[in-house]
């Protein structure tokens, strides 16, 4: 999550995803944005009239209901561009911010992994997500505002935590678009630099890494969505396919099942 937009989330979600499943871990992801991202790029495209994680959320089907495999090891609960006016339906259900966590739990799909796309907004969709996970991955693009709204997203992480959810974690922070420039270097440098005074931070964030693995900007990574897959499946040489790939290693190293 992040709730900047154009950071690398739907990006990462995907391409961090798809290489994990390739390593041979079930994956599913649930794409939460109204702008249906994730789902494009996973190649898979709603008719008008179809169900999407929207209708899971309103109640009106569950999770294996809209539940698509989109490669091997690979699932998906698709997003629809008619979530839109979503959260305001939403609003006034009870118990609002609890529903994904309660249809998972009646959901009995096996996966090794969910990853949740979340929207750019601190919105009811990202409660959602919120307090169905223990993780929360963070992306920031290496420039001068990256860190201003962190405080406010780690803020949020605190509510949830005090009230809906006390596993969930800010556990890792992703440097994504990164380049050799001398802003870059600095940024990274203060980001890890404010990660390394960990006794200041909130506890919620205490334990969170920034990944050794910093994803390259790479114009095939732009290119990938737009063909309907993840980058392995149209430029598997590419340097993001690179990066992504050693992203998945570490994510499995320190966060897959022991
Ligand atoms: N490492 C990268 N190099 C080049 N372009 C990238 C990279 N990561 C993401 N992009 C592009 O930047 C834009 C924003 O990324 P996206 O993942 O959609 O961000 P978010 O989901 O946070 O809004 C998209 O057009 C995406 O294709
Ligand atoms: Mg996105």
């Amino acid at each position: 999550m992040n709730q900047k937009g154009g950071v690398g989330k739907t990006t990462s979600t995907v391409n961090i995803s798809a290489a994990l499943a390739a390593t041979g871990a079930r994956v599913c992801v649930i794409d939460l944005d109204p702008q249906a991202h994730a789902t494009l790029h996973l190649g898979a495209d709603l008719d008008d009239d179809a169900q999407s994680v929207y209708d899971v959320l309103t109640g009106k089907c569950k999770l294996a209901d809209v539940r698509q495999q989109v490669g091997e090891n690979l699932w998906l609960i698709p997003a629809h561009l008619d979530m839109v006016g979503a959260e305001l339906e939403l609003a006034s259900a009870p118990g609002r911010e609890l529903i994904l966590r309660d249809e998972l739990a009646d959901d009995n799909f096996p996966v090794d992994y969910l990853f949740v796309d979340c929207p750019p907004s601190l919105g009811l969709f990202t409660l959602n997500a919120l307090t169905a996970v223990q993780d929360v991955f963070v992306p920031l693009q290496p420039h001068y505002f990256s860190l201003h709204g962190f405080m406010r997203l780690v803020e949020t992480l605190e509510v949830v935590t005090r009230r809906l959810n006390k596993s969930l974690r800010l556990s890792g922070i992703l440097l994504c678009m990164c380049d050799n420039t001398q802003l870059g270097k600095e940024v990274s440098q203060d980001v890890s630099a404010f990660f390394a005074h960990r006794d200041q931070l909130p506890a919620v964030c205490r334990e969170a890494v920034v990944f050794d693995t910093k994803i390259r900007r790479n114009i095939r990574l732009a290119e990938a969505p737009s063909h309907g897959s993840p980058i392995f499946g149209y430029d598997p040489n590419s340097s993001g396919a690179e990066d992504y790939r050693n992203l998945a290693v570490e994510i499995a190293e320190k966060f897959g099942m022991k």
